[in-house]
């Protein structure tokens, strides 16, 4: 049986390296995953903790509802000026007040030219929502740009089996 995975990618850009990651993801794991990558975070408006209590947005109603009804959760994202994009700390701040996230098997992959702090950020965030993900379903790629030849296909070969173990081991973690 596949898995279903919600994936979200930290990039608004349309051709961004996470993008070409979470497609290249789902074109080695067709056999086991299922995924549905959530349109675009800037479609979720502007965390607001008011309109938990009285009107909450039918696209953050939307939003918790595929990570809920997810096997997992694949996020990937760039690092923008040390730290995650505005638009990716906005979609998990919607998320912070439910247990949408609680052990819920997640793979966390930071793209970016460097990266670290992103990283570090990223896994405080999920832990703090009790995400179920281990060291082995966790990445951090530097200089991701040069992975991926003219054509945007991925071209190293290190980093293409370092995907298919992460995605190995994520499957593991949904079993
Ligand atoms: C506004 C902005 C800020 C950035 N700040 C950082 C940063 O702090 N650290 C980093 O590693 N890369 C930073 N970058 C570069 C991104 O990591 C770079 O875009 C990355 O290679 C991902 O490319 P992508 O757009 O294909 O996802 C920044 C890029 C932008 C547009």
């Amino acid at each position: 049986m596949k898995k279903k995975i919600f994936a979200i990618s930290g990039s608004t850009r349309k051709n961004a390296s996470s993008n070409l990651l979470i497609n290249y993801i789902r074109e080695i794991n067709q056999d086991n995953f299922d995924i549905i990558e959530y349109p675009s975070i800037e479609l979720l408006p502007h965390f607001n903790p008011d309109l938990e209590q009285t009107a909450l947005p039918s696209e953050v109603v939307e939003f918790r509802k595929l990570i809920e009804e997810a096997d997992g959760v694949l996020i990937c994202t760039p690092e923008y000026i040390f730290s995650l994009p505005g638009s990716l700390k906005n979609a998990l701040e919607w998320t912070v007040a439910t247990i949408v996230f609680d052990s819920k098997p997640t793979a966390l992959i930071v793209a970016s030219a460097l990266g670290e702090h992103a990283f570090q950020e990223l896994l405080l965030i999920m832990k703090t929502m009790s995400a179920n993900y281990k060291e082995d379903t966790t990445m951090l790629i530097s200089g991701i740009r040069s992975k991926f030849d003219e054509n945007s296909e991925l071209k190293d070969a290190v980093l293409k089996e370092k995907l298919m173990l992460l995605s190995n081991n994520f499957k593991k973690l949904m079993d």
